[in-house]
């Protein structure tokens, strides 16, 4: 194994203005100014390998993207040192760019008014693809994905699920070493989710190419990441493993339970009956985190049976989802 991203000691600050209230406040802004500064990644380090795939997971303002930034060479550093495949992001961009590849879930980094395929061909000049190569990836493509319909698609005229699959295949096309994965599923319906996590996970195992994360989704976490690095408030809380933060949750279980009624108005009545109990309802499911150190799951069912008509339970270990919620409530001890 070699090491593909090496990030020692990396800060990054930015300068903001300290916006003063009302009128008077914008009438003095305009004349004298007060910054702060923000220091939104603050000393992370990380060595990740070639064909890893990682989850760089954090709450919303934890730095993810400022970090990503830094590593495709938008951003530069206020300190510490960066290697992405032995190139300095930010001072080599050209070549950088040719061994990386980029997602931003939020904006497509295609042509708009063209079809797809000829954003391919724009893209196989620009990083003179020779044609076998080419036409290697694009039958690869088609044994992962449907894309006869999208090729002949201009871009504006596609759903978002749609647009972020062929924003995926664009970022892979060139074959890069590395590829950043900025939100990737945002938004997207449970069924395009799942294509988009297979289809990462093939190009992963295809060309053993390292993946670098940032979700919101743990379903996204579950399906492709063994190891997660977490940030919060720019600093780094875990890096290893998910199976060995759960660890950390041994004691805790999940119980999950179906009842007469609508979940979501349900999950509320539960959690009035457990305070203290963290509870959350999906589309099928109410689940309640128990502590079994601290409460016996029979006695949390005998508690909720006296007020609830329960039609079917099931228990499980902590989910992901959970041991991240727990997290970034109370960091890891
Ligand atoms: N260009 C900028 N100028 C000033 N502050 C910025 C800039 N970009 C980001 N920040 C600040 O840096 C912090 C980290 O932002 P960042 O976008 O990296 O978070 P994130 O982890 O990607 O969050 P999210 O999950 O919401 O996407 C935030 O406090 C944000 O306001
Ligand atoms: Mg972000």
């Amino acid at each position: 194994m070699s090491a593909i991203i090496e990030i020692k000691n990396v800060s990054k600050e930015f300068r903001v203005l300290n916006r003063r209230e009302g009128l008077k406040g914008s009438l003095k802004d305009l004349f004298s100014r007060d910054y702060k500064t923000v220091r939104a990644v603050d000393n992370i380090s990380m060595t990740i390998q070639q064909g890893e795939i990682v989850g760089y997971l954090g709450p919303n303002g934890a730095g993810k993207s400022t970090t990503i930034k830094m590593m495709t060479g938008v951003l530069e550093p206020t300190s510490g040192e960066i290697l992405v495949g032995g190139n300095v992001p930010y001072k080599n961009r050209t070549k950088n760019a040719q061994e990386i590849g980029v997602v931003f879930g939020q904006r497509s980094q295609l042509w708009w008014a063209l079809p797809l395929v000829e954003s391919f061909r724009i893209l196989k000049d620009i990083y003179q693809i020779p044609d076998e190569k080419y036409e290697s990836i694009l039958k690869l493509y088609r044994s992962l994905v449907d894309i006869e319909p999208l090729l002949h698609k201009p871009v504006r005229q596609m759903s978002l699920g749609q647009r972020t699959l062929s924003d995926i295949l664009a970022a892979f096309l060139h074959d890069p070493k590395t590829v950043f994965l900025d939100e990737p599923t945002i938004g997207l319906d449970v069924a395009m989710k799942s294509r988009i996590r297979t289809l990462i996970h093939a190009l992963n195992k295809e060309r053993n190419t390292t993946v670098i994360l940032t979700t919101h989704d743990m379903g996204d976490v579950d399906a492709l990441c063994r190891r997660i690095v977490i940030i919060d408030k720019g600093r780094m809380l875990y890096d290893n493993d998910i199976g060995h933060l759960k660890s950390f949750f041994g004691s805790y279980r999940t119980l999950k339970l179906r009842m007469d009624g609508g979940l979501k108005e349900q999950a509320k009545l539960v959690q009035k009956e457990l305070p203290g109990f963290s509870v959350s309802a999906d589309d099928e499911w109410i689940s309640v985190l128990v502590d079994e150190e601290k409460a016996k799951i029979m006695d949390v069912l005998g508690k909720l049976q006296h007020s609830f008509n329960i039609r079917d339970m099931q228990l499980e270990e902590i989910s992901t989802e959970d041991v991240i919620k727990k997290i970034y409530e109370e960091g890891v001890q």
